[in-house]
């Protein structure tokens, strides 16, 4: 499935948060669940370091606080997770951000926006990202740090 075997210096996977998802946990529970963006943040830190990976786990509601993050993940990084939020569906600067780094990327929504309104159908992070895990909750992001671990050969060549 996951074919391709990036290798990186570092065992640093960022993970970063788009807009409003600092409101986890009480934000429409009905579409994105209980789980705060702590609970969150505590379960993936968890999973990666049972790959030997470590996360810097961010949110903004500032898109370019965003871009900032992935073109640090350029020089400090060995991955990146994102969940843009609504970002996803209108951003081009996320998209070029994204498609300058030579890392693999794993989109993660926590809802699945194809059974939602039209105008979260398209994503431009999708655009850019080796896979994309939606509909699946919080556990998408656990997916995602597997994907990631995988992809960057954690636990077998990494140091
Ligand atoms: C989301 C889906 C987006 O359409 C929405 O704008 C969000 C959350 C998700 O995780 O399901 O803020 O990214």
């Amino acid at each position: 499935m996951l074919k391709q075997t990036f290798h990186c210096q570092r065992t640093r996977v960022y993970v970063l948060n788009g807009p409003n998802l600092n409101l986890l946990g009480t934000r429409e529970p009905e579409i994105y669940g209980r789980a705060t963006l702590k609970d969150i943040e505590k379960a993936t830190a968890a999973r990666a370091k049972r790959h030997g990976l470590k996360i810097v786990f961010r949110q903004s509601n500032h898109e370019g606080e965003l871009v900032d993050w992935i073109h640090e993940a350029l020089t400090k990084g060995c991955g990146v997770i994102i969940n843009a939020g609504a970002y996803s569906h209108t951003s081009i600067a996320l998209h070029d951000a994204l498609k300058a780094l030579d890392k693999p990327i794993i989109e993660v929504h926590l809802s699945n926006p194809k059974r939602r309104e039209a105008f979260r159908h398209h994503s431009y992070v999708s655009e850019a990202a080796k896979g994309v895990i939606f509909g699946l909750g919080s556990t998408g992001y656990l997916l995602a740090v597997e994907a990631i671990a995988e992809l960057v050969g954690a636990g077998t060549d990494l140091k």
